[in-house]
């Protein structure tokens, strides 16, 4: 094993490193403030390792995402979100008869505590989605306590929890816009189902068309698991004080409502709303984004970890294609979107920093195209994380070198100073 070695203050150390699966390599520090006093001084965390995880891989130099090994190329289009939901979980692709049970266990588990519903009525109108999935998530844990020695108990809260995002999410929908709450229904798949529930009508027949329900799911399958990103780091370190299920998923929820983070769909939208409304001089914004006295940035634009490009954005950027085509739908903000790209990709701007789009970019104009409104984007990547951060709660807690999360500061406040 090779060691880093360290001079410091005219002493040397030495510390052990390992490698994962793939050769990345890693310095094990944790001796060093013992030793030597000294701390690491890394805000953002972008060269902190946090945990050693065998759940999604992702090299951001080379645009590869793969979850327990699989690229999230294979997956999309060859099974359905509830199967990798279960493979994230799980660590393996169910087997028919496994997938079958997964299945029955969401659907028979997707109805919200009736006592629940009554809390639609008490947000205001303007309460955003997201705020709402994050309360409810929160008072799950009041009306489903368990024994968190006990697996079985935490098996089931953890269907709970994925069965009941998505009714969650629909019912908020169906009160902002004032129609009857819609139940979800055993025959359909965990997209459809969602579909079901924001836009069928009891007056009305409808049936789920397929191209939105495939779109959906490849959406929610590209945004089930993202590693150590803000959100699931939320939710490990709330889960670190061994804070219940709940509570770390309403964190994990609230971590991915910013603008830096799953916010940045809807922010997206918005910002190609803004250029269209200003004459779709996409070339004005690009200028804007580019200008350092200026705050605004290109939305859907760069990453921390995707240096090359974002391979869900690849995936994404077709599958927005094939949606309208198949719609019919001619929507001058995916030309701004286009053009945009476009201009970023050459300019040298966004060329020195590796800013390519991300996944927000294109998931906005896919959800729009479905009829999805603006502030429910943000829910629909939360729905997708879910299995994610349920993952990695669960691997936390079996994690023999997990230790309540603790980190350290320098502090450069007032030196020591009393009361006259
Ligand atoms: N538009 C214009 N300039 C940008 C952008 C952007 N979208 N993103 C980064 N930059 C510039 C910064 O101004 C900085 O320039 P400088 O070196 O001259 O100071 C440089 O690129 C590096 O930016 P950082 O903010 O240091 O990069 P960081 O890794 O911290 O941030 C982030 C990544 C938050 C995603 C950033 O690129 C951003 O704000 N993008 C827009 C929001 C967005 O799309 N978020 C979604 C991320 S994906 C997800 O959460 C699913």
């Amino acid at each position: 094993m090779t060691t880093a070695k360290l001079t410091l203050d005219g002493g040397n150390y030495e510390f052990p490193t390992f490698s994962g699966t793939e050769n990345e390599l890693a310095i094990d520090c944790r001796k060093l403030r013992g030793e030597t006093t000294a701390i690491t001084y890394d805000p953002g965390y972008g060269n902190t390792g946090s945990c050693k995880s065998a759940i999604t891989f992702i090299d951001g130099e080379k645009g590869i995402l793969r979850y327990r090994g699989y690229p999230i190329e294979d997956l999309v289009g060859r099974v359905r979100f509830s199967a990798v939901a279960y493979l994230l979980i799980h660590g393996e692709l169910p087997d028919t008869a496994q997938l079958a049970g997964w299945r029955n266990d969401l659907t028979k588990n997707s109805l919200i505590h009736e006592s629940m519903l009554k809390f639609f009525d008490h947000f205001p109108v303007t309460a955003h989605p997201m705020n709402i999935l994050a309360s409810m998530i929160s008072s799950m844990s009041s009306f489903y306590p368990y024994d968190s020695e006990q697996e079985e108990h935490i098996n089931l809260n953890i269907i709970r929890l994925i069965g009941q995002v998505k009714t969650l999410a629909a019912f908020s929908y169906k009160k902002s816009v004032g129609q009857p709450f819609m139940y979800p229904r055993s025959e359909y798949t965990y997209a459809a189902n969602f579909l079901h529930m924001m836009f069928a009508e009891p007056t009305e027949t409808y049936s789920v068309p397929k191209v939105l329900e495939d779109a959906l799911d490849a959406l929610l399958i590209l945004h089930a698991d993202h590693e150590q990103n803000c959100s699931t780091s939320t939710v490990r370190m709330v889960g670190s004080s061994q804070a219940n299920l709940y509570a770390c998923l309403s964190a994990g929820v609230n971590a991915l409502w910013g603008p830096l983070h799953g916010g940045a769909n809807q922010e997206v939208l918005e910002m190609l709303q803004r250029i269209q409304a200003d004459g779709g001089d996409y070339k004005k914004y690009v200028a804007k984004a580019k200008d350092k006295d200026d705050p605004f940035r290109l939305m859907g634009f760069g990453h921390r970890v995707y240096k090359n490009f974002d391979p869900r954005a690849i995936v994404l950027r077709q599958k927005a294609e094939q949606v309208l085509n198949e719609l019919g739908i001619n929507d001058p903000l995916l030309d701004i979107a286009k053009n945009l790209e476009e201009i970023a990709l050459k300019d040298s701007y966004f060329v020195e920093r590796n800013l390519y789009p991300n996944v927000d970019f294109y998931s906005g104009i896919i959800y729009r195209a479905m009829g999805i409104p603006t502030e429910m984007f943000t829910v629909l990547f939360a729905i997708g994380r879910m299995p994610g951060w349920i993952a990695h709660w669960l691997e936390m807690r079996s994690d023999p070198d997990n230790r309540i999360h603790r980190p350290r500061q320098i502090y450069i406040g007032q030196p020591e100073r009393h009361l006259p």
